[in-house]
């Protein structure tokens, strides 16, 4: 199969989609690469390591974008859209549910999209998304610790406090990957964590996992505004997998938040957990609502790009050799969980919240393929 691994052109996106030893992986099966030119240089992976890997290197995106399987990392740009081909392979993230226009130039483009987002594995975890939530989690505690300082309009407050003064008040909604992580990141760094599900087996194995140390409140309406209303720092890291992101915080209650605490609203990708929460970007990552900090960065994993590529990639690269040895079709019929990442197949809607989100006709994946 031949594969083009694309340069990202997202704003600040410095991730690739395929490391050199995944490169290597996939040529030594005896497929071709083509890789393009400085995909990955801002990491340390030079076009000279992905020649040795047996990658060709090429300086047109839209001959990376004539292969049959396009592997990247985040959706495809405007400007990448007119490069897509019918029939072809994207093998990326997608979040379609928030992005209407993506979604209608995918469907026009009649491409086959799996998204990283929607595979599942045996224990219908989500092993593409997993990697990444990890690392967003533990970049929202260094991403809210920098937004409260007085320099961003933050209330000054110091997360692990010192002797003598308290330690912040830090709010997770949502105990999944991004919460643990989050929450880890947090007490390590000394402050008074509590953390909300609505899924009470989730908060008895986070109570089992941490102790006394982390505090655990089941999330209700009531619970939240609470919280909410007195933290220093709320992170958002809610999820329905392929659904919109439930809107837990209400403008009203950041009205009645602290001026200068923060909410660092990681479920950004799927529309956010908060009402006054917009997408912001690596060049432009916080605005103010009613006197408090939102950072809403959509691609918060691309700020440690290396260590999210190699952690990315460790994830990817056996779905990308299946998909690449057996053929799109025998891969995804051999491996429901692959099938679960097919979202669009050939302008099908193959995802059935992305389908009912956007209000499209719902088709299943085995009825298309
Ligand atoms: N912004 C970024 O760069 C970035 C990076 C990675 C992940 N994410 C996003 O972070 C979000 C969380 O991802 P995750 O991997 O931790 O998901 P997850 O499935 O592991 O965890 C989600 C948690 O939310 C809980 N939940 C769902 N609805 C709830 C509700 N109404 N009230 C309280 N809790 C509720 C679930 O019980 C679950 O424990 C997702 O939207 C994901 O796409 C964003």
């Amino acid at each position: 199969m031949t594969i083009g691994i694309p340069k990202e052109i997202k704003d600040k996106e410095y991730r690739v989609g395929a490391t050199p030893e995944m490169v290597h992986a996939l040529v030594q099966a005896g497929h071709h690469l083509m890789v393009e030119t400085k995909a990955g240089e801002a990491i340390g992976f030079s076009d000279e390591m992905y020649i040795t890997s047996g990658a060709r290197i090429v300086s047109s995106r839209e001959e990376v974008y004539s292969a049959e399987m396009v592997i990247k990392v985040k959706e495809p740009q405007e400007s990448e859209f007119p490069l897509l081909k019918e029939g072809q392979i994207l093998f990326c993230y997608f979040h379609l549910a928030p992005d209407p226009i993506q979604t209608k130039n995918l469907i026009d483009k009649k491409v086959i999209a799996i998204a990283y987002e929607t595979v599942t594995d045996r224990q219908g975890r989500l092993p593409l998304l997993i990697p990444m939530s990890e690392i967003a989690g533990r970049i929202a505690v260094q991403a809210g610790a920098n937004a409260l300082h007085m320099i961003n309009g933050g209330r000054g407050t110091l997360l692990g406090g010192v002797p003598g003064v308290l330690p912040a008040q830090v709010t997770v909604l949502g105990g999944g990957v991004v919460g643990t992580q989050a929450a880890r990141m947090a007490l390590g760094l000394g402050a008074d964590v509590t953390i909300l599900d609505n899924n009470l087996s989730r908060l008895r194995e986070l109570d089992n996992l941490y102790g006394p140390r982390l505090k655990t409140v089941f999330a209700s309406p009531s619970s939240i505004e609470q919280h909410v209303t007195t933290s220093d720092l709320v992170i958002g890291a809610v999820l329905i997998p392929g659904k919109l992101a439930p809107q837990l915080i209400t403008h009203a209650m950041v009205k009645k938040m602290l001026k200068g605490s923060v909410i660092v609203d990681v479920a950004i990708d799927q529309g956010g957990c908060c009402e006054t929460s917009r997408a912001t970007t690596h060049s432009h990552p916080i605005y103010h609502v009613e006197g408090v900090v939102h950072y809403c960065v959509a691609n918060m994993p691309g700020a440690c790009a290396r260590t999210s590529t190699i952690a990315l990639t460790n994830a990817t690269m056996p779905y990308a050799l299946k998909i690449a040895n057996k053929g799109y079709k025998e891969a995804l019929q051999e491996d429901p969980g692959l099938m679960a990442g097919l979202n669009l197949f050939k302008g099908h809607v193959t995802n059935e919240p992305v389908a009912t989100d956007l209000g499209y006709r719902y088709v299943t994946p085995e009825s298309v393929i």
